[in-house]
């Protein structure tokens, strides 16, 4: 169902939700961000502040890409605010039974807000005595009315099956939680401000990683044949690679593998040939020089190398086949940048092979049935 919603200028929702995303997100912080106490607001969180400082525990969950997204929130949120987090998948956390601690804080994140799987973990969780908040983009939905409370994504309507738009705004949301938990804590007004700066920097660095769109027609172009593509990256950017090999998966129907990059060496290592392309997501970073080696071990195996680096990044051309640029943000909110042009790459691959990119066979929008 596509509403009202126009497809403009483009010819698929999901081209038009990728572009969105500097829109997306500058929505998603609007009226969020606080500089007089350095920090972020909620207006829909409905915790008191005697809550907020007894949290012991976060638990995110959710499927699919909202899964994703919250495996970003988990590295966030531990970093910058010190909380332990747990991520669970929505459909093992509803019969899992696991211990939960008191003062837990139960988030679940959905694009659509009707996710049978997610919905029912809150719901038990609820049942436990949790306290159940929802990260969601669809406004008065299920999940938004199940639980105590929470945050909206504000994306505006997401029609294309593949989430894209609504993955940065969770992405975004969770930094923003990241930095509310964090100034309740150990985080200081100077490193609150900073970071702020950084946020509000976000719309125009998603501006500029789109940029590459030509660039990745070429890319998409060397590589729609391949029958299996590695996502390989590090931290901050292991989601990314988990992400960038679903929506591959998803709509061009070609199978992909994401793992964090040091995993390689476990097992994976042994599909790389000189057919099976290795998409390294390698911002500047702690792990950068890690990376490179990795990327060195495929090379050295004759894989493809198709990398996603820094744009001032000096060595990666001669180890990379391919090289996408993108503009250096800070380790905590790459995931944000780095994953546009995987968006977009698994949208021209999926062109070329002739796929229905905004109705991918056997899937459905949102997932109401277990
Ligand atoms: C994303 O591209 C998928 N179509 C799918 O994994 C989706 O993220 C998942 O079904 C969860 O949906 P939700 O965010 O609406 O709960």
């Amino acid at each position: 169902d596509t509403g009202d919603v126009s497809l403009g200028e483009y010819e698929h929702y999901m081209l038009k939700e990728i572009y969105e995303q500097p829109e997306s997100i500058r929505n998603a912080m609007r009226g969020r961000l606080d500089d007089q106490d350095a920090t972020a607001v909620f207006g829909g969180l409905n915790l008191t502040p005697q809550q907020l400082r007894s949290v012991e525990r976060i638990i995110l969950t959710g499927c699919g890409t909202s899964w994703h997204s919250a495996l970003v929130g988990e590295y966030l949120i531990e970093e910058l605010a010190r909380i332990p987090v747990s991520v669970e998948y929505a459909s093992e956390l509803r019969y899992r039974n696991p211990p939960i601690e008191n003062n837990t804080l139960v988030f679940g994140i959905t694009q659509s807000g009707e996710t049978a799987d997610t919905l029912a973990a809150l719901r038990e969780t609820k049942r436990k005595g949790h306290r159940t908040l929802a990260i969601c983009n669809v406004v008065a939905s299920s999940i938004a009315q199940a639980a105590d409370g929470g945050v909206y994504l504000h994306a505006g309507p997401e029609i294309g099956v593949a989430s894209t738009k609504a993955y940065t705004s969770q992405c975004c949301v969770l930094a923003m939680l990241a930095l509310y938990f964090g100034r309740t804590r150990h985080m200081s007004y100077e490193a609150g401000q900073g970071f702020i700066e950084e946020l509000r920097r976000l719309p125009a660095a998603v501006q500029q990683a789109l940029t590459c769109d030509q660039q990745v027609r070429d890319v998409a172009k060397k590589y729609c044949d391949a029958t299996t593509v590695l996502y390989l990256g590090r931290q901050y950017n292991f989601p990314t690679a988990l992400e960038g090999a679903l929506k591959l998966k998803e709509i061009s129907y070609i199978h992909a593998e994401g793992y964090p990059a040091a995993e390689m060496k476990h097992g994976p290592i042994a599909l790389v040939d000189k057919q099976t392309p290795s998409v390294f997501i390698v911002p500047r970073g702690t792990t950068h020089d890690k990376v490179m080696a990795n990327m060195e071990e495929v090379k050295a195996r004759g894989g493809p190398i198709i990398a996603v680096a820094s744009h001032d990044d000096p060595h990666i051309d001669a180890i990379a086949d391919d090289v996408i640029r993108v503009p250096q943000v800070p380790g905590f909110l790459q995931p944000i940048v780095t994953v546009v042009p995987l968006q977009l790459l698994s949208y021209h691959i999926a062109l070329l092979r002739g796929c229905d990119v905004d109705k991918p066979r056997n899937l459905a929008k949102s997932v109401t049935v277990e």
